[in-house]
């Protein structure tokens, strides 16, 4: 223990543009805020060269969540793009981002999703890929529906797709979930709410983008992650 170093680090310290640690509003947040100091663990040498993932695993298929399956998913096809850029505006290339979301009917293929909305044969809900040399990724997949989560009484999520971004080693890992523009729940989301300033929450929410829509095929939302700027949001 000698090596290691109490660090107290204060919902007040994080200036807003995380979410809190303690969010009443936010229910599981209770228990899950560190009720002592955190524990700063000393880096190791194999925190930094240790095995993350090998680029062969990661196949091009793997960014489009419609050709998981036999037929198409239901719902509104959309394309999602954008860069992970550190925090001098630079591309990140070799980034391994995964995400994660429900269908458009606002169900996940997870045992523990009890919504009565249904399920879709022909939709898992999760992909990954690597950003090229220019930081650049590109997902297809379905617009996810807004679900109910019982945090409250009528406690409904805004739609999101929940993401990670690796980094060059097993401790580099933001989480965090991207949302839609002008979705009317934001303001009902103490998810949403629990990064308190205003401008790092709109850095949660995609923009609607011309660019990368496809003609007769596919809206496009563009989401540019930036190291050190975009909250990094946990939850369900
Ligand atoms: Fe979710």
């Amino acid at each position: 223990m000698s090596d290691r170093r109490l660090v107290r680090v204060e919902d007040s310290d994080r200036g807003g543009r995380e979410p809190r640690y303690l969010h009443p509003e936010y229910r599981s947040s209770v228990k899950r805020a560190p009720a002592a100091p955190l524990v700063l663990l000393p880096e190791a040498l194999a925190d930094r060269t240790g095995p993350v993932f090998g680029t062969g695993d990661v196949a091009a298929a793997d960014a489009d969540l419609t050709a998981q399956h036999d037929g198409d998913p239901l719902g509104e096809r959309i394309v999602v793009s954008g860069r992970v850029l550190g925090s001098d505006g630079r591309g990140v290339p070799g980034t391994l981002l995964e995400i994660w979301q429900a269908n458009a009917a606002g169900r996940y293929r997870h045992g523990s999703d009890r919504h009565p909305a249904p399920l879709d044969p022909n939709f898992t809900g999760a992909g990954r890929c690597l950003t090229d040399a220019d930081g650049r990724y590109r997902f297809v997949t379905v617009k996810p529906g807004a679900y109910p989560w019982r945090n409250h009484p009528n406690a409904w999520r805004p739609a999101h797709i929940h993401l990670s971004v690796f980094g060059r080693a097993f401790i580099d890992r933001l989480v965090t979930q991207m949302y839609f523009p002008g979705d009317p729940l934001f303001e009902f989301d103490p998810i949403f709410q629990s990064v308190r300033d205003p401008a790092a929450r709109q850095r949660l929410v995609s923009a609607f983008d011309w660019e990368t829509t496809a003609p007769e095929w596919a809206l496009g939302y563009r989401f540019d992650i930036v190291l050190g700027s975009t909250p990094i949001e946990e939850s369900p």
